[in-house]
């Protein structure tokens, strides 16, 4: 027998007597195939008594919960540096008179060698303070700007509705891994992002790093007088979705948060392993994470917490999800279910949730103080999601 048969012979023998171990490395699809799972319960303390009150949830809870992540997942969070402050680079009019763009520099301590910048829309003539969206963007501030990203950045639209809007990039506060190169020539963070200048010592990962910027910018819309700094809502796609949830989680300034087709370690329920999994993600993105996550591969039911538990550290405030119909890799029903197990916490607070049935596509549940849709299309943040962005921040700001 020659090698390659001996070779084809071992290798068959392998997958008849390891079937299981082979299919586990798939990525499932079948919802048939979703394994079935217990979700551990956000209102148990970690010594096993009952969270009663939104008192014990404030004061106790919370903490235990972000711990979890912190110390599991995406590491710590530190605070701030000291000596930070801003500086307006540039400030003019557009959208023929409608909102003043700027660009601010926030500089990360006294020296002005640490900085990036964030691109602000404000309207032009606001009746008062005015509420304001704050999010990363994946490709540059001026991205948003031009072809490259500016339907998911609808500028006019938001500004018209009579919100500001904030953005930075993703790879100017923490560059993400390979990707970062092609963009270089923005990447202002020039000693390799913010974890690798301002890191303490900790094991925090990429997505730590990202909710840590979206707090620094949300120091700098403190300062200014147009922002209405009881109205700020932090926001984010994808990879930036799960860094919005964990910022919201994180910095109780940010009045409401809002995922947009986060998926996993974002708003989908890992127990399911529908799409992306702990496995794959940890292969593919391990820079977003602390080493600590690691030893999850292939063990989601294993993790002390689900994603239900991150996105209840929104609670009281509003929280809103959304998913994608061909968006299968983030699990659509995962992330709804997600929506929908945060219920008994809002509940402490007296507030109601998502309704029992997930939504169908392009019929928002806006009607409690979480909500959810499901758009048709791919995997994408653009002017249908913001539309409706806007009408629940409508909603809970002003009551309309
Ligand atoms: C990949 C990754 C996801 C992530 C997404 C994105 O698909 O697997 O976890 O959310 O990129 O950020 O667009």
């Amino acid at each position: 027998m020659n090698f390659k048969i001996i070779s084809l012979i071992v290798a068959i023998s392998f997958w008849a007597l390891f079937p299981v171990a082979t299919h586990a490395q798939k990525t499932n699809y079948d919802e048939s195939k979703v394994p079935s799972y217990t979700l551990p319960d956000p209102l148990v303390f970690n010594n096993g008594k009952q969270v009663k009150n939104e008192r014990q949830w404030q004061k106790k809870r919370r903490k235990e919960i972000i711990e979890i992540f912190a110390q599991e997942m995406y590491g710590h969070v530190p605070a701030k540096t000291k000596g930070i402050h801003f500086n307006v680079v540039s400030e003019k009019t557009v959208y023929n008179g409608l909102a003043i763009r700027k660009v601010v520099r926030i500089f990360l301590d006294s020296s002005d060698k640490h900085w990036f910048d964030v691109l602000i829309h404000l309207p032009a003539a606001p009746n008062g303070p005015v509420p304001v969206f704050v999010g990363l963007n994946f490709q540059g501030n001026d991205a948003t700007l031009d072809d490259r990203a500016s339907r998911r950045w609808p500028y006019e639209q938001i500004v018209k509705a009579g919100y500001g809007v904030a953005t930075a990039w993703r790879d100017s506060v923490e560059p993400d891994g390979k990707e970062t190169k092609i963009y270089q020539a923005e990447n202002v963070c020039r000693d390799g992002g913010i974890r690798a200048w301002y890191n303490q010592g900790g094991d925090w990962g990429a997505i730590s790093a990202w909710s840590w910027g979206l707090s620094r910018i949300m120091d700098y819309l403190e300062t200014d007088p147009v922002v209405d700094v009881s109205k700020v809502t932090v926001i984010g796609h994808s990879r930036l979705g799960k860094a919005a949830l964990w910022a919201g989680a994180n910095d109780i300034r940010f009045a409401m948060v809002i995922s947009n087709n986060s998926g996993c370690c974002g708003a989908a329920i890992s127990r399911r392993v529908f799409g992306e999994s702990f496995r794959t993600i940890i292969k593919n993105y391990p820079h977003w994470f602390t080493k600590e996550f690691y030893k999850y591969t292939n063990k989601e039911a294993e993790f002390p917490a689900d994603q239900h538990w991150l996105a209840a550290l929104a609670a009281p405030r509003p929280l809103y999800i959304t998913s994608a119909t061909k968006d299968r890799w983030a699990d659509p029903k995962g992330e709804w279910l997600t929506a929908w197990h945060v219920s008994p916490v809002y509940a402490l607070f007296g507030f109601k949730g998502v309704g029992n049935e997930m939504p169908k596509p392009n019929t928002p549940d806006q009607q409690g103080r979480v909500g959810y849709h499901l758009r048709s299309g791919k995997h994408d943040i653009i002017s249908y999601d913001w539309g409706q962005f806007i009408r629940f921040a409508d909603r809970h700001y002003y009551k309309k």
